[in-house]
């Protein structure tokens, strides 16, 4: 696998008795590379999460990250070589500023990994903070308490204390069109500005076809509701 490949997946299958959830995926995404997976209800979006972040097992199919074969791998395992996921979060604290919030999650990986020195990790973690609220575009709300925020903002929010945890490959959150239409993020070049992400491109109904590919070209597009989905 070349170097810039961070995630692959071939023939990623899951079932669930007879129903194919995730059918022979084969999936390439590059270090730095913003992906989505849009689809309708029941196309197996959320499925194909489950398997790369080690939630479940496929029940066929190789999943390599960072050129290691982590397929069937438990949970926390993969989350160790740097998969986060912001859909997990549970410690968005509401009645803390959305400065305070994230200043909370770079502290508590900060202690974990031992970083930084006493001394220099006040101000750094704070540094950090706010450098990451820039980059997810909430420094104008940085002293709005989380409580405070839109739906949007929210998972913006979430994105940015997943991002705390300097993860090599971010799975966002359920939701729709968290970053507005992807190709204008991409013109945008927000996927850079957001960090490593990942994704698969539409697949027609339940059970079949995730697959890649650019969804601007995708014959199935116009189908799906609210375009640009990621749930
Ligand atoms: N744990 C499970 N047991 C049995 N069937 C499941 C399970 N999880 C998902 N499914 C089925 O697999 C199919 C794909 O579900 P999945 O949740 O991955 O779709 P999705 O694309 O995320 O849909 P949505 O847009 O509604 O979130 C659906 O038919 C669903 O009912
Ligand atoms: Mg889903």
């Amino acid at each position: 696998m070349p170097d810039d490949v961070l995630l692959r997946t071939e023939q990623l299958t899951r079932a669930f008795g007879s129903l194919l959830a995730v059918d022979r995926v084969d999936v390439s995404v590059r270090r730095g590379e913003l992906r989505s997976i849009i689809g309708p209800n029941g196309a197996g979006k959320t499925t194909f999460f489950r398997l790369i972040s080690g939630e479940m097992p496929p029940s066929r199919g190789r999943i390599w990250f960072d050129g290691r074969d982590i397929t069937g791998m438990p949970q926390y395992a993969v989350a160790r070589l740097g998969v986060a996921k912001s859909y997990q979060i549970t410690n968005v604290f509401p009645h803390l500023t959305v400065l305070e919030n994230v200043r909370v999650a770079v502290q508590g990986h900060a202690r974990a990994y031992d970083f930084w020195s006493k001394a220099a990790r006040l101000s750094d973690v704070r540094t950090r903070a706010e450098m990451l609220l820039e980059r997810i575009g909430l420094g104008p709300r940085a002293t709005s308490l989380a409580a405070h925020l839109s739906h949007g903002e929210k998972r913006h929010l979430e994105i940015g204390i997943a991002l705390a945890t300097d993860p090599a490959l971010l799975l966002p959150r359920a939701g729709r069109r968290p970053y507005g239409d992807p190709g204008r993020a991409q013109d945008e070049g927000r996927h850079e500005d957001l960090g490593p992400h990942h994704g698969a491109a539409p697949g027609p109904g339940a059970g079949r076809g995730l697959a890649g590919g650019d969804p601007r070209q995708h014959p199935r597009s116009a189908d799906v509701p609210g375009g640009g989905a990621l749930t």
